[in-house]
């Protein structure tokens, strides 16, 4: 069934069940992860180039230095406990900063980034009015048009607008070039023709990319990382093998590039483990365009039905995943990633409509295992809660307070 909903009849579940309204939020309208049919097929087309590895390559340098600046931070505390949440929301919001807006956020020596705060607003939805907002998105799409409600922040979104805006005219009058998110948005239209079917033909289509690209990025990757943190400090077998790994490629190489990434296998294990027992998106929405029957079952979906399809729950079904609350990268060795049941592990979602940033995630969050890895040792203490507590308000899956870990300096 998954198959068939996600890939094999994706042209009749193309949409997620979410409700916009161009006029009152414009914004939202053109973003990949709301946007409809005609529109996000264009859309998609448009932007895949951006997140293909030969850019991702390009963007490595950018990333290495919020890498520079997070291993810095460290070295200054040692041995102290840090809530690790806080700590990798600053790198990621320095990358997402400096890759989507062409900004140097430096969080790591500005807590009162104005871009930090920002990334908190956009997307927390706890206070009553805005749960009631993203609640009507999925499931009361009428009160969305009566009440013209935006599915970011406004405020937030509004003070993105204007940092794009400024450093793409800044970009194009002083000719500068850095190969992140701005440039190749700004080459794409540069390139339209007549012919394209979906045209920058407004700054705002553009900075709806960018801001959607910071939101989509900044919590999901800081996420990821804090736990893969708190799992090795919990498995310090499996932190000790992957420091042991990462130490000696770094050995090997001269210096620290992309290509040092790709060696990395165990890395790579380590963080496929993280999203298999945290899928940041617990769940996939796809809506039927038409009335749908499942040959082999005879199952009949009306049109219009809002589909979820689980990730936790295949993520943790014993049947698939032996002993799911255990953390164990072995699962996705070489030789026992090939019994993997298909559309069983779906941390980035699957088919046509997949996560576009995954390349990006994986990378940004590798850089900075790596670079912390190799030099501390993360160790639980007694405010380390265990087991974590989930935080039922929050927008991606997440612990209920912080992740506080020890970090040495070794
Ligand atoms: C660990 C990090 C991340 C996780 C676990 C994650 C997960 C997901 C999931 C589950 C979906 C829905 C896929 C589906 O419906 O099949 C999605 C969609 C999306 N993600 Fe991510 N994501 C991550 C990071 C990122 C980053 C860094 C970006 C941008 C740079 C990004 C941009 C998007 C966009 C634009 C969509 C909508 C795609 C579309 O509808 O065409 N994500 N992501």
């Amino acid at each position: 069934m998954l198959k068939k909903i996600l890939v094999k009849d994706f042209d009749k579940f193309t949409n997620r069940n979410i409700a916009t309204n161009e006029a009152a939020d414009p914004l939202a309208f053109h973003t990949l992860f709301i946007a409809k049919d005609t529109i996000w097929r264009n859309l998609r087309a448009k932007l895949s180039p951006v997140f293909t590895s030969g850019k991702m390559k390009l963007m490595f340098p950018l990333m290495k230095e919020c890498a520079k600046d997070l291993h810095s931070y460290l070295n200054k505390r040692p041995n102290e406990i840090i809530e690790t949440k806080t700590l990798m929301k600053k790198y990621s919001v320095d990358i997402i900063s400096s890759c989507a807006f062409g900004i140097n956020t430096d969080c790591f020596k500005n807590d009162n980034s104005e871009m930090l705060k920002m990334a908190t607003k956009l997307v927390d939805f706890r206070s009553f009015i805005r749960s009631i907002s993203i609640f009507s998105f999925f499931f009361l799409p009428t009160f969305v048009d009566i009440f013209k409600l935006t599915f970011a922040d406004k405020t937030a979104s509004d003070y993105l607008i204007d940092v794009f805006k400024t450093t793409l005219y800044e970009r194009e009058k002083k000719k500068i070039v850095r190969n992140d998110f701005i440039d190749l948005l700004s080459n794409l239209r540069k390139t339209e023709t007549i012919t394209d079917s979906y045209k920058f033909d407004d700054d705002i289509k553009m900075a709806a990319q960018a801001i959607a690209f910071f939101s989509a990025g900044n919590d999901t990757t800081s996420i990821t990382l804090s736990l893969t943190l708190y799992e090795l400090a919990l498995n310090k077998n499996i932190q000790d093998r992957l420091r042991q790994e990462v130490t000696e490629v770094l050995h090997e190489d001269e210096e620290f590039s992309y290509e040092s990434i790709q060696k990395m296998k165990y890395l790579d294990m380590v963080l496929n483990e993280t999203l298999r027992k945290y899928p940041l998106a617990p769940f996939l929405n796809r809506k039927s365009d038409v009335r749908y029957t499942f040959e082999e079952t005879g199952f009949t979906l009306d049109k219009g039905v809002s589909v979820i399809v689980p990730i936790s729950g295949l993520h943790y079904d014993p049947e698939y995943y032996p002993d799911p609350e255990k953390y164990d990268p072995e699962r996705f060795s070489d030789e026992n990633k090939k019994n993997i049941n298909p559309y069983t592990y779906l941390p980035f979602g699957e088919g046509p409509r997949n996560c576009i940033g995954q390349r990006f995630a994986l990378l940004v969050s590798k850089v900075a295992l790596a670079y912390t890895i190799k030099d501390f040792l993360f160790e639980t203490t007694n405010q380390t809660a265990v087991p974590l507590r989930f935080d039922p308000g929050s927008l991606f899956v997440q612990n209920r307070g912080g992740i506080y870990l020890k970090v040495v300096n070794i």
